[in-house]
């Protein structure tokens, strides 16, 4: 049985692989830079003797969770735990983005783990077991000015995740909706928000990368639906609970808007 981590060649997918691993799982690593990938996965091999597949693909296609199934079945893979981690965010006034970076964003970060989780879920629930887990965001409590199509795909997949995880109970398979705040990896400069970021006024509220996966891991371990990592980030939230939306939504506004944006 393998644990399949997809977006596991930086950032947070790769200290979940890291984490896993070092509880002897087998994994099937996932993610486009395939140097990346075999470098993690000759590291994992040797020091927790596990057996580590890598397959380099992109899965902001429309038909990448059906392909990536196929395949996996093909080679005789049987999913254990899937964590549906790839993710990207855009950055600007949404009159001036990109859509195709959007439609990308869209494809990614909603479409394929609506898939993977459908198809996956489906077997475990067949077998009496198993665990998902989607990484949405502490995006998904907000809407998100100057990031608009991330606050809501991540709004979307939290619910989604949610959801399923009412109609998986009893079923012997385990659900789990992951909501980090900002996390310094690769993300922010994707995403090319660093000014705003490293222009100053959140920059306070970046956990690593490690502490990000040693909290996400024990949430994951600990059972919980929603993992909100940092118990700075759960009392956080709890205020952001006070504070009615229309207020929340303008008030997020500085924080969001870097040098670039006027
Ligand atoms: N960092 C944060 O502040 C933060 C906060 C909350 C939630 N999250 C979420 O956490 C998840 C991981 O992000 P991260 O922070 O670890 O960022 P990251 O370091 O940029 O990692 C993103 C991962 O997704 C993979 N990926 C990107 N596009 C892909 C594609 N088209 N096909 C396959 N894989 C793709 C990347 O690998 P390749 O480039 O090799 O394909 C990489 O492994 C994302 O879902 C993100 O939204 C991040």
């Amino acid at each position: 049985m393998y644990t399949l981590i997809t977006g596991a060649s930086s950032g947070l997918g790769l200290e979940l692989a890291r984490h896993y691993a070092g509880d002897g799982h087998d994994l099937v690593l996932v993610a486009r830079r395939r140097e990346r990938l075999l470098t993690l996965a000759e590291e994992l091999q040797a020091r927790h003797g596990v057996n580590v597949q890598v397959l380099d693909r992109d899965l902001a296609r429309l038909d990448a969770a059906e392909t990536l199934h196929r395949e996996l079945a093909e080679a005789g893979w049987q999913i254990g735990t899937l964590v549906n981690n790839a993710g990207f965010g855009t950055y600007g006034r949404l009159s001036e983005t990109t859509l195709a970076e959007e439609e990308q964003e869209l494809l990614l970060n909603v479409v394929t783990p609506t898939k993977l989780s459908k198809l996956y879920l489906r077997e475990m629930t067949a077998r009496g077991s198993g665990h998902i887990i989607n990484m949405a965001s502490m995006a998904a409590f907000l809407a998100g000015p100057y990031m608009a199509v991330y606050f809501a795909s991540k709004a979307y997949l939290l619910s989604f995740t949610e959801a399923m995880a009412e109609e998986a109970r009893g079923s012997g398979v385990r659900v789990t909706a992951v909501c980090p705040n900002v996390v310094a990896t690769g993300f922010q400069e994707r995403a090319r928000n660093e000014a705003a970021l490293v222009g100053g006024r959140i920059r306070q509220l970046m956990m690593t990368q490690e502490r990000a996966g040693r909290l996400i891991y024990a949430g994951i371990r600990a059972g919980r639906t929603v993992v909100v990592p940092g118990t700075e980030n759960r009392l956080a939230l709890v205020g952001l609970r006070l504070v009615p939306r229309a207020l929340m939504r303008r008030l997020i506004v500085p924080f969001q808007r870097g040098r670039d944006i006027r």
